[in-house]
């Protein structure tokens, strides 16, 4: 019998120790809450595949923004759902249309206080749901999708958001959307890249949130699931074209290429854990399967671990919480 000199038991004995040689902290700060606002509401509704997310109202959304504040959370990401869709997705740049109304109305609530973030895209806005403008014969048109993204950050920017979240996925977006931010004046608006972003159907429950008109698939714009050499172009020339921090999406099934950006770029890494990652936890623990609340934290440690400095969650505010109380 040899017994082992070196014992690596010996750092994990008890809770103090543990928490002396933790290589991972998420802190609060990194963490970013999406939240959905539907035009004509006068209740927050609830999501079916999303339990514990609201479709709100302009009331019950300011109320949450100052409530993810007191938590402590590092942004907030603005989802509009408009109650009239148009081809061109025009509700996305009216100055009225309905993010950028929430946008204001989230300001004026919390100021500074944390990072005002909107999605820049055009799919909640269209009545085909797709992120684009469509050709005549029904193809997502890159450029012409462009010319609408500028727009819609000039509004956006206007509204007084303090970072934009470009997600279509279009060739060139983000070069267009600053160069349109800074010739509009809004050089310290800033851009959170969607720089990968994989067709994926863990965005199942998103699409329920936003009421999405989508018919088909977005299979010729976002990435190919299987492909990671690709994502290091795409993060390359985000970073070109003045992306301030890149994202991955969606985050568990994709920690390798979290891990690939990080290693790749020197701005910082943000991963958005989406509505279907959300949705398998919170249903397993329905069915008392998992232990919800450490499912929960284990994500998210496992999100940092792989190298994102900034996580977009559904359970962001709920999150800050129990952290605040674990260390
Ligand atoms: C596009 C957008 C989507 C998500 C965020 N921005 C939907 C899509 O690409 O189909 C998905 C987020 C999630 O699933 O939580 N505006």
């Amino acid at each position: 019998m040899s017994y082992p000199e070196i014992r690596p038991r010996r750092l994990r004995r008890n809770p103090a120790v543990r928490r002396l040689v933790s290589e991972t902290r998420v802190d609060p700060a990194e963490l970013v809450v999406p939240m959905f606002v539907k035009e004509g509401l006068t209740e927050p509704r609830a999501i079916g595949s999303l339990p514990g997310v609201l479709q709100h109202s302009r009331d019950s959304l300011r109320k949450a923004a100052v409530e993810a504040v007191q938590a402590g959370v590092g942004g907030i990401m603005l989802f509009g759902v408009p109650a009239q869709r148009d081809p061109t997705g025009s509700g996305g740049i009216d100055p009225n249309g309905i993010l950028n109304v929430a946008i204001r109305d989230v300001v004026a609530e919390v100021g500074d206080a944390t990072v005002v973030m909107s999605d820049l895209c055009l799919d909640e806005f269209t009545s085909h749901g797709h992120c684009g403008l469509l050709t005549p014969d029904g193809e997502v048109d890159n450029d012409s999708t462009l010319a609408a993204y500028a727009e819609m950050a000039v509004a956006q920017a206007a509204a007084g958001v303090g970072m934009v979240g470009p997600s279509g996925m279009m060739d060139g977006q983000v070069g267009v959307v600053r160069r349109a931010l800074d010739d509009a004046g809004y050089q310290d608006v800033s851009v959170l890249a969607y720089a990968v972003k994989y067709a994926s159907a863990f965005y199942g429950p998103f699409r329920e949130a936003v009421e999405s008109a989508l018919e088909g698939d977005r299979r010729t714009y976002q990435q190919d699931p299987a492909n990671l050499r690709e994502s290091l172009r795409e993060v390359a020339l985000d970073v070109a074209e003045g992306a301030d921090l890149v994202m991955v999406k969606p985050a568990l099934p994709y920690l390798d290429v979290v891990s690939a950006v990080r290693a790749a770029v020197d701005v910082p890494v943000a991963a958005y854990q989406v509505s279907g990652e959300y949705a398998m936890v919170e249903a397993a623990a329905a069915n008392g399967w998992i232990d919800r609340e450490r499912v929960m934290l284990e994500t998210l440690t496992s999100i940092k671990r792989a190298g994102a400095q900034v996580i977009l969650t559904y359970w962001a505010v709920e999150a800050a919480g129990l952290l605040r109380q674990r260390y």
